[in-house]
């Protein structure tokens, strides 16, 4: 069987022929986690074989979300596991499928997804939601669904745990089949640019465009203008929104911000009246859609009140780690505003992924913003440092 040849935007590359690796335990390079803000150690582990209903991938790109930061770090004692390999934005090429996977076979382009779709459960079964009773978002869980073990572990046998269903801070992954989705046709986009729509771009586009329905002419908050936030921008003035309201406490931000359709910058930290006071003045009171794209709680409820009384929506996408309650007393929801959540901007990965892919290399939402930096794998912890110091929305490694 030839080698795969997969365009990659930089012309092509070829890869190890399948049947060099199928069954068998690969040692590759893996940036593995020790303990919380640990820097990552990049060095060979075993992968061992996909199980029933499980596919390994080889990653030809990864990328750094806040949340890998966040649970790397450790703020919420209960997400504490290590070893563990990080990442759940990645692009790559399927190496081998394990008994019963008929959705993928070797050599075919797919994104990994943390939030999967089995397609059975009650929850993929019914349109209103993008959850999956199996497969869903759960920072806790680090083990394999399927016989609760791991498919990583050092060389000297001992398991690495894996994370949000994808693990993909390694040069090849073992994940669900709910968690792969094929897309590698009907769309022009670089291997690259699939890689954001693994989580941040999706999340936030999605958020936009699925869980609040952004309308042409409405006003837009966006607190927090990372990767995410900036994704929410992408997806609301592709609505056609004629007000979109950057809040961030890095003024840095804005310039970035203003090219992704970010018409007004507030920066905190200038302001002396609370924010949602001057989102106030600037929207003839309240803004239709605000998002939450920290992970602050108290940005949460300077987004809530920067809604329109009557019918302003709050959409909350930030990570809140550490166990607080919403900063919001029951009776301010007489006030006509709503609150909801927002996991994967409400896409069910398998279902949707392709056409919004295919949206995407029509330029509807453009992705070349999204990618500030590019590094060589074994250079993870700068990338992070990148992530933590406001300097890159994403940076992309390659292997
Ligand atoms: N007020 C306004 N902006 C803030 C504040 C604050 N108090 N604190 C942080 N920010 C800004 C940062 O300056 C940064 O620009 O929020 C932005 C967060 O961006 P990233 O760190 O790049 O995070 P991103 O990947 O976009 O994720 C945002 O969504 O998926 C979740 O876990 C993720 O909670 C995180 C959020
Ligand atoms: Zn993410
Ligand atoms: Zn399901």
């Amino acid at each position: 069987m030839a080698s795969p040849q997969v365009a990659n935007g930089n012309g092509s590359l070829s890869l190890k022929k399948p049947s060099e690796t199928k069954g068998k335990t690969i040692t590759c390079k893996a940036a593995v986690a020790y303990g919380p803000g640990e820097p990552f150690v990049v060095e060979n582990i075993l992968v061992h074989p996909p199980q029933k209903m499980e596919v390994r991938i080889k990653i030809l790109y990864t990328s750094i979300c806040h949340t890998d930061l966040t649970v790397w770090q450790g703020q919420n004692e209960s997400q504490r596991a290590f070893p563990r390999i990080f990442g759940h934005e990645a692009s790559g090429i399927v190496e081998s499928v394990g008994e019963g996977v008929s959705e993928v076979k070797e050599g075919d382009i797919v994104v990994a997804i943390f939030n999967g779709e089995c397609g059975e459960c009650v929850y993929c079964k019914c349109e209103k939601s993008n959850m999956c009773e199996r497969f869903g978002v759960n920072p806790m869980k680090k083990v394999m669904e399927g016989d609760g073990t791991c498919r990583f572990s050092t060389i000297d046998g001992k398991p690495i745990f894996h994370f949000l269903n994808t693990s993909t801070f390694s040069e090849y992954t073992v994940l669900d089949s709910a968690c792969v989705v094929k897309l590698d046709h009907g769309h022009s986009l670089s291997l690259k640019n699939l890689t954001l729509l693994s989580c941040g771009v999706s999340t936030g586009v999605g958020a936009a465009w699925n869980t609040a329905n952004v309308h042409a002419g409405s006003f837009v908050a966006i607190f927090g203008l990372g990767a995410v936030g900036l994704a929410v921008a992408e997806g609301a003035r592709a609505r056609g929104a004629s007000k979109i309201i950057g809040v961030d406490i890095n003024p840095d931000k804005f310039i970035k911000a203003q090219a992704m359709g970010v018409t007004h910058f507030i920066n905190p930290k200038d302001e002396e009246k609370p924010v949602y006071e001057r989102i106030s003045e600037l929207t003839d009171g309240g803004v239709h859609y605000s998002f939450e794209c920290t992970g602050n709680v108290n940005v949460l409820r300077d987004s809530f009140l920067s809604a329109h009384k009557g019918w302003g929506l709050t959409v909350v996408l930030g990570i809140h780690s550490s166990p607080k309650l919403l900063p919001i007393h029951p009776m301010e929801l007489f006030d006509g505003r709503q609150i909801v959540g927002s996991v994967f901007g409400g896409f069910k990965g398998k279902s949707h992924l392709p056409h919004f892919a295919t949206q995407c290399g029509h330029g509807v939402v453009k992705l070349d913003n999204f990618i500030t930096h590019e590094l060589p794998f074994e250079e993870i912890n700068k990338a992070f440092d990148l992530l933590i110091a406001g300097k890159s929305l994403r940076c992309l490694l390659h292997f």
